[in-house]
């Protein structure tokens, strides 16, 4: 009979997760009987009419007190420092890692790969890459939970929350949303097909969707008329966007900002939030007029900006009349 207590251990840091839930679970349990068989043994002990020897103790005080304090103090310590390790490796992308976009909604999940392929509520991923998920919700909070490659993170509206894993195994595994979000909050669920790398491009190519996440979003960005203010010649001057991404940006009130994906989202929902400094606050908010997913689109135009050299990127194109 198949019946797994546990999900399969399919990423890096699978393992190293179910350690320290064995651990602590072994821990918490040992103190557990050291407690509870010590009320035993004392019930028994000293039960009325036992003859026990009832005359206050006279013990090292100190040796006792040092001893209970020091020993599990340094068990707890350590198993903190331990989990600590383990979730910081957890919230920190490793460089290099292919970059996916995630929208939850009532009650589905969207997936943007850089080449343009899109899914619902399945995700292709080839096996062996660092896999950085950039996710938002077009609603409520919801949880992206891979429980084979133990990672689960909150989905929320108005901001960006990341996730990553790098799959050990090829294979198809349960993707969960782990957050209340509603009647049909069981049903928002899907999979995860971890694929031989080669397969992967194969896949890729069949779904042929003829222009990549990028080009996508600059379509966007000329059709919204972002380009008229932040490509080549523009009336207006506004903040250039090659080579933005990643790069710390001066702030008019003399905050310095890191340009991520929540600051250019910020800068587009929000312009007048955090103004550049340098530059008036004249652009206009795109709050309602832009869905989460075009939102993500541009995004990913703005980072694909960042390894062209600024006068053969788009922004000569943009030099054209309009
Ligand atoms: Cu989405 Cu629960």
């Amino acid at each position: 009979m198949n019946f797994p207590i546990f999900p399969e251990q399919a990423s890096t840091i699978a393992r190293s997760v179910d350690q320290i839930y064995f651990a602590l679970t072994t821990v918490s349990s040992l103190m557990v009987l050291l407690i509870f068989l010590t009320i035993v043994y004392f019930c028994f002990k000293y039960r009325r009419g036992k003859p026990a020897d009832r005359s206050p103790a006279r013990l090292p005080q100190m040796t006792i007190e040092v001893t209970w304090i020091v020993i599990p103090l340094l068990l707890f310590m350590g198993l903190f420092a331990w989990g600590a390790n383990v979730y910081f490796v957890q919230q920190r992308p490793p460089p290099g890692a292919l970059e996916l976009n995630v929208i939850g909604k009532q009650w589905m999940w969207k997936v943007q790969h850089p080449e343009g392929n899109r899914e619902i509520n399945e995700l292709h991923v080839p096996r062996g890459r660092i896999v950085k998920l950039t996710m938002a919700s077009q609603d409520v909070i919801h949880s992206f939970y891979l429980p084979s490659f133990r990672t689960k993170m909150d989905v929320v509206p108005g901001r960006y929350t990341t996730e990553w894993f790098q799959a050990t195994k090829i294979g198809t595994y349960h993707l969960f949303c782990a957050e209340y979000c509603g009647t049909k909050h069981s049903g928002m669920v899907g999979h995860v097909i971890v694929m031989d790398p080669a397969d992967y491009q194969t896949w890729l190519a069949q779904g042929s969707p003829g222009s990549t996440l990028a080009q996508a979003g600059e379509k966007r960005f000329r059709e919204l008329g972002c380009s008229g203010c932040h490509m080549g010649s523009s009336i207006v001057r506004a903040p250039p966007l090659e080579g933005l991404y990643g790069k710390p940006v001066p702030l008019q009130n003399g905050q310095i900002v890191v340009a991520d994906e929540g600051y250019i989202r910020d800068s587009i929902l929000l312009p007048n939030a955090q103004i550049t400094a340098g530059y008036d606050a004249v652009m206009p908010s795109f709050q309602g007029h832009i869905t989460e997913e075009e939102l993500l689109e541009i995004i990913t135009y703005i980072k694909s900006l960042g390894s062209k050299p600024p006068e053969q990127g788009v922004g000569s194109r943009a030099m054209e009349p309009r």
